[in-house]
């Protein structure tokens, strides 16, 4: 994994893909699948929306960490078999052969293989909608990613991998912060 600069991590979230958010509550690591996320600014602000029922609650709630690791396509049976079961009772890094990276900032891990890792702070929790904010401290890309290509959730059991490319990035110069 690469460390590139913080304004990067929009660029990873913004596409709306399903994300493994990777936790460590103290004795293990732990990662969950979420597809609940959102940008909400070009600070580096993100929400993601769960609640107690999940294993991870606990330790984004203690801890007050995660990382926000971004699978490519290849991944896709993987990713939802990750969030079939839970690291209460599962070691889902050995179940799942998946090689924890030490952070910079944060003590829950990155996940080798992803196309990007956003370790983030938990700024707030907003216990009406399950809503956590994060705030991005550091992010990495994967150089040797072959397939970039992002996984979306339609929320039925079926997904979508990105497709056709468009570059609008004259048209939308004024609302594009420098450096990104
Ligand atoms: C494709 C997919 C998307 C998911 N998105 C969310 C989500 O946005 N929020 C959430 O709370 N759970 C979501 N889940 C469910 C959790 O990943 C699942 O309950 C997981 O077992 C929790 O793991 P844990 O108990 O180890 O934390 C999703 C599961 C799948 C398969």
């Amino acid at each position: 994994m690469k460390r590139v600069k913080l304004e990067k991590a929009l660029t990873f979230l913004e596409p709306g893909p399903v994300v493994l958010v990777s936790t460590f509550d103290g004795k293990k690591n732990n990662v969950m699948t979420i597809s609940w996320t959102m940008p909400l600014d070009f600070a580096g602000h993100f929400a993601l929306c769960t609640g107690p029922w999940n294993y991870s609650f606990g330790p984004l709630r203690k801890s007050k960490e995660c990382v926000l690791c971004v699978p490519s396509v290849s991944w896709a049976r993987k990713v939802v078999q990750i969030g079939m079961v839970s690291g209460e009772d599962t070691d889902k890094f050995d179940r799942f052969s998946l090689t924890a990276l030490p952070a910079a900032c944060v003590k829950a891990p990155l996940i080798d293989g992803c196309v990007a890792c956003v370790e983030c702070r938990v700024e707030k929790f907003l216990p009406a909608y399950g809503i956590f904010i994060l705030q991005a401290l550091a992010v990495w890309e994967n150089p040797s990613c072959q397939d970039k290509r992002l996984l979306h959730a339609v929320g039925d059991g079926t997904f979508h991998a990105d497709g056709e490319k468009f570059n609008f990035r004259r048209l939308m110069r004024a609302k594009l912060p420098p450096g990104l």
